[in-house]
């Protein structure tokens, strides 16, 4: 037997799916609009105890059409495991659309039109859902539920809230010359923080889990595994392995937007 996603047949989210806004309101400039928009993974049912705003959809989501996926998905999937969350959960981005370029995420943070669907996704889910905690990850996320808090149906939300360092705040900051040891060690520090202020914050979790902080490193086992049930029919296991299968590839900055490279990790290959 296989669990899959159900997808988007239920209101109010067949609604929010069938009026997606487009490149009138993502700029082409900005924004990878070109590889469709990307809405969300995890429960759609009214069970959601806990939701997640990340950022913006890379390559994996591209394919996948579930957000949170890949590297930054798996790492903050552990996370979740850490507070006994194992299924009721839903997670939506900051932006629908993968940001292009180095200043089209920060450019787009306070954008109005952005903001009036995004906001319509989160009320729709606070309204849907027992939310008891909601956490932002990233600076983008935690601006994107500050402006949904102003709102009428973000002002009536009395439960938990954190803003974590975003899961691949290591690469990013390595990329920019930090240490990549420290660099990890302040995301765990910072997830260690997470987990103190949100351990017994939903009342009945999946699982009772005991609270175990992070070491210094992330191990292994501190990565989760995206489940089935989270993906739409069909998807192949190795799309839910722990590595990486999607790359941009490309010659010319157009090439490689226009390109992603999908291919069966070497180890999932039954061949
Ligand atoms: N993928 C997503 O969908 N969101 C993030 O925040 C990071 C990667």
């Amino acid at each position: 037997m296989h669990d899959f996603d159900p997808g988007y047949g239920r209101e109010p989210y067949a609604a929010l799916v069938r009026s997606y806004p487009g490149s009138e309101t993502y700029p082409t400039t900005d924004f990878r609009t070109e590889w469709g928009p990307i809405f969300h993974r995890g429960r759609l049912d009214g069970t959601a105890k806990v939701l997640v705003i990340g950022q913006d959809p890379a390559a994996h989501e591209a394919i996948a059409r579930r957000i949170l996926v890949g590297t930054a998905g798996r790492r903050f999937q552990g996370f979740l495991a850490k507070l006994g969350i194992t299924t009721s959960y839903v997670m939506v981005n900051t932006y629908l659309y993968s940001v292009y370029g180095q200043q089209g995420g920060n450019a787009h943070a306070h954008d109005t039109a952005i903001a009036a669907y995004r906001n319509a996704w989160l009320d729709a889910l606070v309204t849907d859902n027992p939310i008891e905690a909601v956490i932002a990850l990233g600076s983008l996320a935690d601006t994107a539920f500050r402006t949904w808090r102003t709102t009428p149906t973000g002002t009536g939300y009395h439960g938990a809230y954190q803003h974590l360092l975003h899961p691949t705040y290591p690469d990013s900051a390595a990329s920019t010359g930090a240490d990549p040891v420290q660099a990890m060690a302040k995301l765990l520090a910072d997830w260690n923080a997470g987990l103190d202020a949100l351990h017994g914050a939903v009342a009945a979790p999946d699982q009772q889990v005991p609270l175990a902080h992070y070491g210094n490193a992330l191990t292994a086992a501190d990565l989760g595994t995206i489940p089935e049930a989270d993906l739409p029919p069909g998807l192949p296991a190795w799309m839910r392995s722990d590595e990486a299968w999607a790359n941009r590839q490309g010659s010319t900055p157009a090439d490689k937007r226009a390109t992603i490279l999908v291919q069966i990790p070497a180890d999932q290959r039954p061949f």
